[in-house]
């Protein structure tokens, strides 16, 4: 069947299900990913100059096409020999000039060099990790679809995986994206790269990152920097961070005296995005997107999103209070009042972020 994306259109197996069965892969549910990425490298050529792009796991090639079509010097790599052939295929009914690599993904990159890599494999993109690393110069681009290894809900995945311990708990598309960029930032340590990352988002489905690379020992132990533990109360929702590769955990939940205290980590405890860089990408958002509403309004909160490692619940914490919830400006506007950083988190619905702790929001926000 054929697909249109941005000004591209590219022929995929026509599938039963999106990403079921063993012909190559195509999931029309990561169209939004997609477009986003699309308006991350438009910003990112505009303001480095870069020029060439690696689909590291390419299958149908859509990315890499869509690269190409806005003047990236594009390869597409897989190692199915029928996906390759299809990115061959896909560049030319395009009329566009690019590569189709026929390769191990991790054999190519350790001999190759590109601007920008872009890996979008299936689950984990940990096996990919170090050589994406060594490979790319200024960006690399990361999916995650193994959403339920690094929240915890699959716990020992989860530590096998990303060397981390995770936990399932309240707010956990942040703690699957924190538990990524800790694996992330501590592999691209160990080649003396420091990882920033410029923008980030999380689905149900997927973790999505943009980590723009430092090449200095200095970049990489300031990014180790970032790591450390978040301490979480599974009885009244308290948490709590605390820096380092040492955990120090508590024994009681200093909030409520309850033993119901675990600790994850190390987990990235600084920012997941640059708000100005998110504004940029929410700039190259075209009408030719047919995501673009979704895409300008998640790139919207992101931008104003605070930078706490957790996010809570509305409706988790009222419950919790047994009161009702209210609206959440207002909910928002008395955190701000209350003198405490306050925003919508871009989870939806009645998420948020403040720099508040549980008993701090409680006061500031329920009338008594
Ligand atoms: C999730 S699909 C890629 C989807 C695509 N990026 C898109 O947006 O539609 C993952 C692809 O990675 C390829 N792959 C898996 N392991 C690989 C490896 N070691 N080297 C190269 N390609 C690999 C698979 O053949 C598959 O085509
Ligand atoms: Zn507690």
């Amino acid at each position: 069947m054929e697909v249109t994306e941005g000004t591209i259109t590219v022929e995929v197996p026509e599938q039963p299900e999106s990403g079921v069965g063993d012909d190559v892969f195509f999931n029309p549910r990561q169209e939004l990913n997609r477009d986003i990425t699309a308006a991350v490298l438009d910003v990112w050529r505009d303001r480095t100059g870069a020029q060439t792009y690696l689909d590291a796991t390419a299958a149908s090639g859509i990315r890499g096409v869509r690269a190409a079509a806005s003047g990236w010097d594009a390869t597409c790599c897989d190692h199915d020999e029928r996906a390759v052939e299809r990115c061959r295929e896909n560049f030319a009914r395009n009329e566009l000039g690019g590569t189709a690599v026929h390769r191990d993904a991790n054999a190519y990159m350790h001999e190759s060099r590109f601007d920008v890599v872009d890996l979008d494999p299936f689950g984990t993109p940990i096996p990919f990790a170090d050589s994406a690393f060594r490979s790319a110069r200024e960006l690399v681009c990361v999916t995650a679809t193994d959403t339920a290894p690094l929240c915890g809900a699959h716990f020992e995945s989860g530590v096998r995986s990303y060397s981390a311990v995770p936990h399932n708990t309240d707010f956990h598309p942040e703690m699957g994206l924190r538990v990524l960029l800790s694996a992330l930032a501590r592999t691209a340590a160990r080649y003396d790269v420091g990882v920033t990352p410029v923008l980030s988002h999380v689905t149900r489905h997927y973790v999505r990152t943009y980590l723009e690379l430092d090449h200095r020992a200095t970049d990489a132990n300031a990014a180790i920097d970032e790591l450390g533990y978040v301490d979480h109360c599974e009885d009244c929702l308290y948490r709590t961070t605390s820096q380092g590769l040492i955990a120090d955990p508590f024994d009681a939940c200093p909030n409520c005296a309850s033993a119901r205290i675990s600790t994850a980590g190390p987990l990235w405890l600084g920012p997941a995005h640059d708000a100005d860089f998110v504004t940029a990408v929410r700039e190259r958002v075209t009408e030719a997107f047919d995501t673009a509403t979704r895409a300008r309004r998640l790139l919207d909160t992101i931008a104003t999103e605070i930078d706490t490692p957790t996010h809570y619940d509305q409706h988790r914490l009222s419950k919790q209070w047994s009161v009702s919830a209210i609206g959440m400006d207002e909910f928002l506007d008395r955190l701000e009042h209350a003198g405490f950083d306050a925003s919508r988190a871009h989870y939806g619905g009645t998420t948020f972020k403040t720099d508040a702790n549980v008993a701090q929001i409680e006061r500031a926000t329920v009338r008594t």
